[in-house]
């Protein structure tokens, strides 16, 4: 019956909604062309907004950014967010895909949840452990402003226009980011290390990275050069990602096409190539622990959510450095 209820109320108000995506991408597209900021930060950023917005999962920080980002910023919210906030409270109903945390046993429609929850859980339980967080890719990440971490030093670091949008953004909304250091660079042009070093990061302080729905939009090289990185920091560092697996583009059959209409779609709307480079097969766990061995990490946790077990569709990794586990 609620998610009867759930379905009238969506259906009344989705024109609403469908004005609101209208407006969204050609906000997205435009804000790509005039000022260079990575659209694909509002993907995982709109699903963390409805998740605060139907009950969830809590994200007050970013509901005020949502307001002063070029994309989100009214009218938008309210026409795109407002069936589904409208639908969850008449109803008492939300549907899997924003459920937080996430039922078991996990299922595809969860990815978004899924991914807010395993980089949530990894942060908290080694907040107490490291002195300093580097966001990598930070986009609209809103954890460096969750009071629980206010003892921790945060560096994010983003592709300059982006970081841009969000330093003006976050200051628009009087959110207090004096705690963070930010750090303008593209991965495939400097050394992240380098770059923290120089905005005083101390690479003898733990620390815990996070790399967060980036993975996929690197070379191989580049990701290497990350993971090495991390090997190198001070004893106790830890890095967590997320990857798309390679088989998602190398597979037949429908699962094949899916993985190319979704390369397809993002290259349309964002303009952003999809490089996989994480397995997802059934020795995944095996190959990603080598590949992580052959930079000097040890991995810590691991899962790959798949559809029908046979085809993977997401990867969920933390690692440390092998220092650590010397100590
Ligand atoms: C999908 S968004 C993820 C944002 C955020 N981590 C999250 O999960 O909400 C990808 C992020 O990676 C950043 N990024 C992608 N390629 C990059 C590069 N070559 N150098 C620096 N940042 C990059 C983008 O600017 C964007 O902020």
């Amino acid at each position: 019956m609620r998610r009867l209820v759930f379905i009238l109320v969506s259906i009344v108000l989705s024109p609403l909604m469908l004005v609101g995506v209208m407006i969204y991408m050609f906000r997205v597209r435009r804000a790509l062309k005039r000022r260079g900021v990575d659209g694909t930060t509002y993907e995982p950023f709109t699903a963390r907004l409805v998740m605060h917005d139907v009950g969830t999962r809590s994200d007050p920080v970013a509901r005020r950014l949502a307001s002063r980002l070029t994309v989100t910023g009214p009218p938008v919210w309210a026409l795109f967010g407002l069936p589904m906030r409208s639908a969850a409270h008449l109803s008492g109903h939300v549907p899997t895909v924003f459920d937080f945390p996430p039922g078991k046993p996990h299922k595809l429609m969860s990815v978004m949840a899924l991914r807010a929850e395993f980089f949530d859980r990894t942060l908290e339980s080694a907040s107490g452990d490291v002195a300093q967080v580097v966001i990598l890719g930070a986009g609209w990440d809103t954890r460096a402003y969750n009071a629980i971490y206010s003892k921790l030093r945060f560096f994010e670091v983003d592709e300059p226009a982006t970081q841009q949008e969000k330093r003006e953004a976050l200051a628009s909304a009087a959110i207090d980011a004096s705690h963070v250091t930010f750090v303008p660079l593209d991965f495939n042009e400097k050394s992240w290390r380098d770059e923290l070093v120089r905005a005083g990061f101390d690479p003898d302080l733990p620390t815990y990275v996070i790399w967060e729905g980036v993975s996929m939009y690197l070379d191989q090289k580049v990701i290497e050069e990350t993971l090495q990185t991390v090997a190198g920091l001070a004893p106790g560092s830890m890095i967590a990602f997320d990857y798309l697996p390679r088989e998602l583009f190398t597979s037949g059959g429908f699962y094949g096409l899916i993985g190319r209409y979704m390369k397809f779609g993002f290259g349309l709307l964002y303009g952003t190539e999809f490089k996989l480079f994480f397995p997802g097969g059934g020795d995944a766990r095996d190959e990603v622990a080598s590949i992580l061995k052959g930079q000097n990490l040890e991995l810590r946790d691991f899962e790959v959510l798949a559809y029908r077990t046979q085809y993977p569709a997401y990867g969920f990794v933390l690692a440390n450095n092998v220092s650590a586990t010397r100590e």
